[in-house]
């Protein structure tokens, strides 16, 4: 059977888990062959223990460019090339603006955003020169819906959509895609801690119109689709994976956690 990413070579950061894990195995199931790109080494050794021969992982922290060329260089020596990228690497704080402390607001503007622009910059240089290429930037519904307590998250997922944007223009003449995805709540390590407080997921699944949380392969699906030939016309745009929960207010987590 042909797979959808029949030797297609991709890396994929945040790769140790939830979404980009889930995109690893999407990918591999298709034929693609994959470097997993994490800062967390123990994730990693079990994602390619359980993926096997098509995956490699790479101890990469986004922030740091010498970290994100090794990455690239890996798929490009390991596997021949690079055709495809998820930059799913991210993570959020809690914190109202009154009262974040600065280095916690950077911390999360480095990952989110400056970290997705390395990584698109320097996974281009290798499609540009190659003549094709398909990025999936993963923002959030953030991108678009504030939320009280998550100006740092929500600002760099808004600035992720439109570096998507920019990106696209100017890879555009080259052949390469640069594409978003903007999921709403998806059960992930990320938002276990919703775990703890069970009203927070109840409140998102009771604003989301399809009625439950999203699962790592409803993100992972998608971005099969835009980085498949499937979304060969495809670039510049984020596609919102979200059960229709934009359409709907956003809970207010600080009121429910008591914060
Ligand atoms: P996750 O926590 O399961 O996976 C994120 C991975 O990124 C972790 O393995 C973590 O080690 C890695 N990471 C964090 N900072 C890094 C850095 N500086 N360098 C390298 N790796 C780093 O989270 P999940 O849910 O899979 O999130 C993936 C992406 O999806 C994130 O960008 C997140 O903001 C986004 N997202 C998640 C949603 C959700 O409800 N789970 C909703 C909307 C967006």
């Amino acid at each position: 059977m042909v797979g959808r990413l029949d030797g297609r070579v991709a890396v994929i950061t945040g790769g140790g888990s939830g979404i980009g894990l889930e995109c690893a195995r999407r990918f591999v199931r298709e034929g693609a062959r994959v470097v997993l790109a994490d800062r967390n080494a123990d994730p990693l050794t079990a994602a390619v223990a359980e993926l096997g021969a098509s995956a490699v992982g790479e101890v990469v922290d986004v922030t740091e460019e010498a970290d994100v060329e090794r990455m690239v260089a890996r798929a490009v020596d390991e596997f021949g090339g690079l055709d495809t990228a998820v930059n799913a690497a991210g993570f959020g704080t809690f914190g109202f603006v009154a009262d974040h402390p600065v280095d916690e607001w950077r911390a999360v503007i480095d990952t989110d955003l400056t970290g997705v622009m390395l990584s698109v910059k320097h996974e281009a240089q290798v499609m540009r020169a190659a003549g094709n290429g398909a990025i999936v930037n993963i923002a959030s519904i953030n991108a678009r819906v504030p939320a009280e307590g998550m100006s740092a998250y929500c600002c760099a997922k808004a600035a992720v959509e439109m570096l998507t944007k920019c990106a696209a223009m100017e890879l555009g003449p080259y052949g390469v895609r640069v594409s978003g995805i903007g999921p709403g709540f998806v059960d992930t390590p990320l938002t276990a801690f919703t775990q703890v407080v069970p009203a927070i997921r109840e409140a998102y699944v009771a604003s989301t119109p399809l009625g439950r949380a999203g699962q790592p392969d409803d993100i992972a699906d998608a971005a099969l689709f835009l980085v498949s030939d499937e979304g060969r016309w495809v670039s510049g745009d984020t596609l919102f994976v979200d059960g229709a929960s934009m359409l709907k207010s956003y809970p207010e987590l600080h009121k429910i956690a008591g914060a």
